[in-house]
């Protein structure tokens, strides 16, 4: 997903979607989500996010274009690792989030209320969890998720990374990961 080129080249008229999942689990692979959004509109294809590990107060991939964010719950915003809850945050009202509303009306695709619950205590100590992850990260000044060519190369796509307690803009990583 990195390597924008054979992205392109694997675009087809039947492509639809563009999955992507951005720092990526385990590697923390970042793909530049501006330029996977421009490809997929030239194609007329949707682009989805999985933005599990940046959560929404790091990155906000709707604004960079994207069409649906997908969150494992599970993890950051939950907290706890206590719930199995997944959730699909749609930019606009269309046939997909219709299909999806309907397999989860239809279906029963729901958390269970207890689940529901531990979520949103869960989310009550986020804030405080990303407050102490930010302080991990500022420990460490030079990091940055891996580049595609994290050797050789510094990393220089811009992550829409929003700072809590700043109105950073967007910036651009300046340091490869050691
Ligand atoms: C980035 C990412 N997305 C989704 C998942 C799946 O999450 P869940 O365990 O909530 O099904 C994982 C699990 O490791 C993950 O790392």
């Amino acid at each position: 997903m990195q390597d924008l080129a054979t992205l392109e080249r694997a675009i087809t008229p039947a492509t639809r979607l563009i999955w992507t999942e951005t720092p990526s689990n385990p590697l923390l692979n970042v793909t530049d989500l501006r330029a996977v959004v421009g490809l997929a509109k030239k194609a007329g294809a949707m682009v989805a996010c999985d933005n599990t590990w940046a959560t929404p107060l790091f990155q906000l991939p709707l604004q960079l274009g994207v069409d649906v964010v997908m969150h494992s719950v599970t993890k950051y915003l939950s907290g706890h690792s206590d719930v199995t809850v997944g959730a699909l945050i749609f930019k606009d009202k269309g046939p997909w989030l219709e299909k999806i509303g309907g397999i989860q009306r239809e279906g029963g695709a729901v958390p269970s209320p207890f689940e529901c619950w531990l979520t949103l205590r869960g989310l009550q100590t986020f804030l405080t969890a990303s407050a102490r992850m930010r302080k991990t990260r500022n420990a460490s000044p030079n990091f940055c998720p891996r580049s595609q060519n994290r050797r050789s190369k510094p990393c220089t796509i811009p992550v829409c990374l929003r700072i809590p307690d700043t109105s950073s803009p967007p910036r651009k990583c300046r340091a490869s990961a050691a």
